[in-house]
């Protein structure tokens, strides 16, 4: 599937360092929280963070006008409805992401992919709450994201090949070192190995 717009809901830690990333690679990357207050930290972090890569060297002028220019920043719910790729950073509790599901399930596209940024919830339980589970995956990124190149990708038992080689090729395309994990056991692999 060919991914072009991403909604990253949830704008704390990693919400808002992965979607520095993604608007280094995409040009249509919004940025959700239910409140402004957070939204309008993140905006200042990432624009920080952008301006202290300019100024080592490592992003030209342009590069970081791109990027920026690549971000919107919400707390809009009419942002899920024509997005391809939902990448979910709620805090790590689990009715609160089921509230999340079963509301953008309602609001998706059929074809968009709802991936879970979770350290520990089941996949398999996170699953029930999404309409076409099918479309639903793990995508487990490591602190700090700018850092860290690992991103694990999570089958729960309904997510299909599809679902799993688009966010694997969209790993890649970020420059991120994916590893597809096939079974949804706690702690994934990593923590799990920790
Ligand atoms: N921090 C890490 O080291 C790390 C690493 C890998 C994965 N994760 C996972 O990433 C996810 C986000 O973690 P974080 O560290 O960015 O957390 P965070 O606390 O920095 O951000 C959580 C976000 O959830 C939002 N939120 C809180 N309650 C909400 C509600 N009731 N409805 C809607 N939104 C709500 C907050 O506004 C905030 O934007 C978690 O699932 C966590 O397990 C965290």
């Amino acid at each position: 599937m060919n991914i072009q717009s991403i909604v990253v809901a949830g704008a704390g830690t990693m919400g808002s360092s992965m979607a520095q990333i993604f608007a280094g690679y995409y040009d249509n990357v919004v940025i959700y929280n239910h409140r402004d207050v957070t939204l309008n930290k993140a905006k200042q972090r990432i624009q920080d963070n952008v301006q202290t890569l300019v100024q080592a060297g490592t992003m030209t002028q342009t590069q970081a006008q791109r990027l920026l220019g690549a971000l919107s920043y919400t707390t809009e719910w009419d942002c899920f409805s024509s997005c391809d790729l939902v990448v979910e950073n709620l805090a790590e509790n689990l009715p609160i992401k089921q509230a999340f599901y079963e509301k953008i399930s309602q609001v998706v596209k059929p074809s968009a992919i709802i991936a879970t940024n979770t350290s520990g919830l089941s996949i398999n339980i996170l699953a029930q709450s999404v309409r076409d589970a099918h479309r639903f995956i793990g995508m487990h990124w490591f602190n700090p994201p700018h850092l860290i190149p690992l991103i694990e990708i999570i089958k729960g038992d309904a997510t299909d090949d599809n679902t799993a080689q688009t966010i694997y090729d969209l790993s890649l395309k970020i420059n991120k070192k994916p590893v597809v994990v096939h079974r949804d056991v706690p702690g994934f692999v990593a923590n799990r190995l920790q």
